[in-house]
């Protein structure tokens, strides 16, 4: 294989065979493709796009770059969900204990933070303790003793798109349909799932920015799952501002915390409960019931200690994680809040730290914005729109600059 040629071929609109992608796959997990050689691929897969065959390639490639789950006989139906990626989307962290206090099993595999959205893994590292990185082994016993785990990528488990993905993040190639495709499908599959449920988002702070660029992504996720025997459906959701009141690690976390004790704004409540919903076929009610009666708040707890996680820091996280800066934006002018843009605020939070600008970075859980306001929401002039996380003067002068770009108040 000549990878040059190959990486020319794709630049130049042509199409790459299956054994060629399989190939590719291969030689980059076992770290024979250096770094610069896959992040122009991928910039040429994000100017050229693939076909269904090359995407379904790809998808089945980093599928089996690593171990498929297989579970004993007779054991729950297992269900998921998956985000095209929103900012202060927290969703997983509330859903996944959520659906776990039902006769499932959520083998949940997350991603760290990309482009502009947060990563799961990362909130969830902010609470000390907390290991991502278990083996099949022990995924299979938390499934058996409390019905969830949530994990990353290994070296075992979808290990091309744990590196592709981490390209992905800081080569600009992440809003491909294609690559979000096989990135998210190949995990899904991987977990040898019976339901899944996708969240496609579009607006300002998804990779789609348009919901016919959003529904075109939906139909080959949805084709990819049907395909493999997944039950797959989806909801359309919009991503133009914020999800719930915080975006950042340790503060969504502390969301979280508050939602799994029944309190919360009602478009991250309503979503995950509507997610639940698709994805069991259970009635809505009872997943509100679950949050109200503090049943998945006790489910959520069980995931972090059995994953090493020190519950008893989920209360006070945001003293443990406290930025040294934390700064009121004023409302310019008084009047109703029309544009609170998800795309700049996630921006942002990258820039302040929450995200990285190369693979290496290592994030910082304190940084990003609390106490959001939403859109719709009346104010004064000079009324705080949102609180700033900063590490240092310079992050909170950034901050601003950037939040006039995307608060408007008429
Ligand atoms: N989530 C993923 O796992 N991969 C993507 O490419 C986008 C969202």
């Amino acid at each position: 294989m000549h990878v040059p040629q190959l990486i020319e071929r794709k630049r130049d609109g042509g199409e790459l065979s299956p054994r060629e992608i399989a190939g590719l796959i291969g030689e980059f997990t076992a770290g024979r493709i250096p770094d610069a050689q896959m992040s122009a691929l991928a910039m040429a897969i994000y100017f050229q796009g693939m076909t269904r065959e090359e995407t379904s390639a790809l998808t089945a490639a980093m599928r089996d770059s690593g171990r498929v789950f297989r579970y004993p006989e007779g054991t729950p139906p297992k269900v998921d969900k998956h985000s095209t990626g929103g900012v202060g989307d927290k969703v997983s962290l509330i859903l996944a204990p959520l659906l776990a206090c039902e006769e499932f099993w959520v083998p949940m595999v997350s991603g760290r933070g990309l482009g502009i959205t947060g990563g799961t893994l990362d909130k969830l590292e902010s609470i000390p303790g907390f290991n991502v990185h278990l083996t099949e082994a022990q995924c299979l016993r938390q499934l058996e003793k409390i019905g969830v785990f949530m994990a990353g990528q290994t070296e075992d488990f979808c290990p091309a798109d744990k590196k592709l993905y981490a390209l992905r993040d800081v080569t600009g190639t992440v809003p491909s349909q294609a690559l979000i495709i096989a990135s998210i499908m190949s995990k899904k599959l991987a977990e040898s799932l019976e339901r899944l449920v996708l969240d496609v988002k579009f607006g300002s702070g998804a990779f789609m920015k348009t919901r016919p660029e959003a529904e075109a992504l939906a139909a080959g996720l949805v084709a990819a799952g049907n395909e493999n025997r997944v039950n797959t459906t989806f909801l359309l959701t919009p991503m133009e501002e914020p999800l719930g009141r915080t975006v950042g690690n340790a503060l969504e976390v502390a969301e979280s915390v508050e939602v799994l004790h029944g309190r919360g704004t009602e478009d991250l409540v309503g979503l995950t409960i509507d997610l639940c919903a698709s994805v069991s076929g259970l009635p809505k009610g009872r997943f509100r019931g679950r949050l109200e009666s503090g049943a998945a708040w006790r489910k959520f707890l069980e995931l972090v200690e059995i994953q090493g996680g020190d519950a008893a820091q989920l209360k006070t996280l945001t003293e443990l994680h406290r930025a040294p800066i934390v700064e009121a934006f004023p409302a310019p002018r008084a009047g109703r809040i029309v544009r609170m843009d998800a795309g700049v605020i996630g921006r942002t939070a990258v820039l302040l730290g929450a995200g990285r600008k190369v693979a290496t970075d290592a994030v910082d859980f304190a940084v990003g914005f609390s106490g959001i306001r939403k859109i719709g929401d009346e104010v004064a002039a000079g009324d705080p729109v949102l609180l700033i996380h900063a590490r240092d003067l310079a992050g909170r002068d950034l901050a601003r600059h950037h939040l006039r770009e995307a608060v408007e108040v008429e």
